[in-house]
C-alpha cells in the first residue's frame, strides 16, 4: 500500500505519517509538502530514516511536480491534508487560502483522475457547516453555511472532490473533522497558543466573550478515523469526525491555566474575530456505525499529554515562534 500524503509536514498530516509508519510495516508513505510556515520537517524526525518514507518538496498547485510524483509512485491512496488551515490568517490574507485549498485540490484531483488512483481521501472540516444553534448537531446532510475565507475554500474543495465522484466515478471520500489538538500543533491555534503563552507568562488573548463552543478531537483519534474511512468508507460519501467533547473557549483556557498553575489574570479579552462562528457541533454517528471508529482519548487525558509535550519541547516552540510567526502575531493581535 503506497499512500501519497499531502501536507504531511503539518500538524495532522505528520501525525498521520507517524501513525501509519508506526503501525503498518508494509506501508510506503510519500509526503508531498511545500513547507509553508506551517510545514516543519522536525515533526517527522521519527520517520525520516525509515526506508518506507519519502519526502517530496513540492506545491500541490504545481501540476508538473504533482504529476511526476503520481507517475513515479503510482499511489494506492491519496490522503489530502495540505491546506492553508488557519481562520485568522485567511481573514488577514485570503489569496493563498484560495490558491492552495481550491486550485491545489483541483490539481491533485486531476492527477488522481489521470492516473486512476484507487482512493482519494479529502480531509475537510466541520467549519463548512457554519455556526450551529444548540441543541442541534450537524450530520453529513447539513447545509454548507460558511463564514470565513478558510471555511468557504474548504467547502468549495469538498464540492469539487464530490463532483469527481459523481462525474468521473472517481473513488472519493470526504471527511469533516472538528477542532484537533495535540503535540506538534503550530502555536497559532487556540490550545497551543494558550499553552505556549501561559508557559511564557504572556497575555492569553480571548476573542470576544470566550463563550464560543468547539468540539475537541485528539489528533491521533482523527488519524485513526481517516484510516477507518480508507478501509471501510464508501465511495462518494462524507464522514463527520467529532471528538464528542464540546467546551467553551474560556473553559478550555482556564483548564490550561490550572494545569500549568498559572493565574487567570493572564487572560486578556481582545476584539472578536470577524464573522466568528459561535458554536460547532457534529454528529459522528455515521462514521461509528459504518466503520466501528470511536474517539479513544478523553479531553482531560489528551490535554494533559499535550501540555506536557509543549513543556518538554520548548526548543521546538522557540524555533517555530521565531521569524515569520512574530510578524503574524503582531499583525493579528497588535491592534486588537
Ligand atoms: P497545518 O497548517 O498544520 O499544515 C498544513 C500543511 O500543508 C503544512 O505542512 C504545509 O506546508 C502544507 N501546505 C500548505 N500549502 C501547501 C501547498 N500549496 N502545497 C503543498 N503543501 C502545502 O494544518 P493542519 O491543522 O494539520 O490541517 C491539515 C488538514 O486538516 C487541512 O486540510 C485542514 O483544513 C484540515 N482540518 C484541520 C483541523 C484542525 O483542527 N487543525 C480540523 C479539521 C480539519
Ligand atoms: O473546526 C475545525 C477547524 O478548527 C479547522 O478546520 C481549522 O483548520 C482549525 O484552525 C480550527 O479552526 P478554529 O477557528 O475553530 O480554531 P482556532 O484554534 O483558531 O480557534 C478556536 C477558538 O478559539 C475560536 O472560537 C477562536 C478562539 N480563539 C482563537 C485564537 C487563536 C481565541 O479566542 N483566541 C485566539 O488567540
Amino acid at each position: 500500500m503506497t499512500y501519497l500524503v499531502t501536507g504531511g509536514a503539518g500538524f495532522i498530516g505528520s501525525a498521520f505519517v507517524r501513525l501509519v509508519l508506526r503501525t503498518d510495516p508494509s506501508a510506503r508513505v510519500v509526503n508531498l509538502d511545500k513547507l509553508t510556515y506551517a510545514g516543519n520537517l522536525e515533526n517527522l524526525e521519527a520517520v525520516a530514516a525509515n526506508p518506507n518514507y519519502r519526502f517530496v518538496h513540492a506545491d500541490i498547485c504545481d501540476a508538473e511536480a504533482v504529476n511526476r510524483v503520481f507517475e513515479e509512485e503510482k499511489p494506492d491512496a491519496v490522503v489530502h491534508f495540505a491546506a492553508e488551515s488557519h481562520v485568522d490568517r485567511s481573514i488577514l490574507s485570503p489569496a493563498p487560502v484560495f490558491e492552495t485549498n481550491l486550485r491545489g485540490s483541483f490539481t491533485l484531483l486531476e492527477a488522481a483522475r489521470q492516473f486512476k488512483t484507487p482512493r482519494f481521501q479529502h480531509v475537510s472540516t466541520d467549519e463548512v457547516y457554519g455556526s450551529i444553534d444548540a441543541p442541534h448537531e450537524a450530520d453529513e446532510s447539513y447545509p454548507l453555511v460558511t463564514s470565513s475565507p478558510y471555511s468557504a475554500s474548504k467547502a468549495g474543495s469538498d464540492l469539487l472532490a464530490l463532483s469527481y465522484f459523481k462525474t468521473y466515478k472517481m473513488p472519493v471520500t470526504v471527511t469533516r473533522a472538528s477542532n484537533n489538538y495535540g503535540p506538534f500543533q503550530f502555536p497559532e491555534k487556540l490550545i497551543p497558543l494558550m499553552i505556549s503563552n501561559a508557559i511564557a507568562d504572556k497575555p492569553l488573548p480571548i476573542y470576544g466573550d470566550g463563550q464560543q463552543i468547539r468540539d475537541w478531537l485528539f489528533v491521533d483519534d482523527h488519524c485513526r478515523a481517516i484510516l477507518a474511512v480508507l478501509g471501510k468508507g464508501r465511495d462518494g460519501e462524507i464522514y463527520n469526525i467529532g471528538g464528542s467533547r464540546s467546551l467553551a473557549n474560556l473553559d478550555v483556557v482556564k483548564r490550561i491555566l490550572a494545569t500549568l498553575n498559572k493565574p487567570e489574570s493572564l487572560m486578556k479579552t481582545v476584539t472578536d474575530r470577524p464573522g466568528h462562528d459561535r458554536r460547532y457541533a457534529l454528529s459522528s454517528e455515521k462514521l461509528m456505525r459504518e466503520t466501528g471508529w470511536n474517539a479513544e482519548t478523553d479531553f482531560e487525558t489528551g490535554l494533559r499529554e499535550t501540555i506536557a509535550w509543549y513543556q518538554a519541547n520548548a526548543a521546538w516552540v522557540a524555533r517555530v515562534q521565531s521569524g515569520e510567526y512574530r510578524k503574524y502575531y503582531e499583525q493579528n493581535y497588535g491592534s486588537r
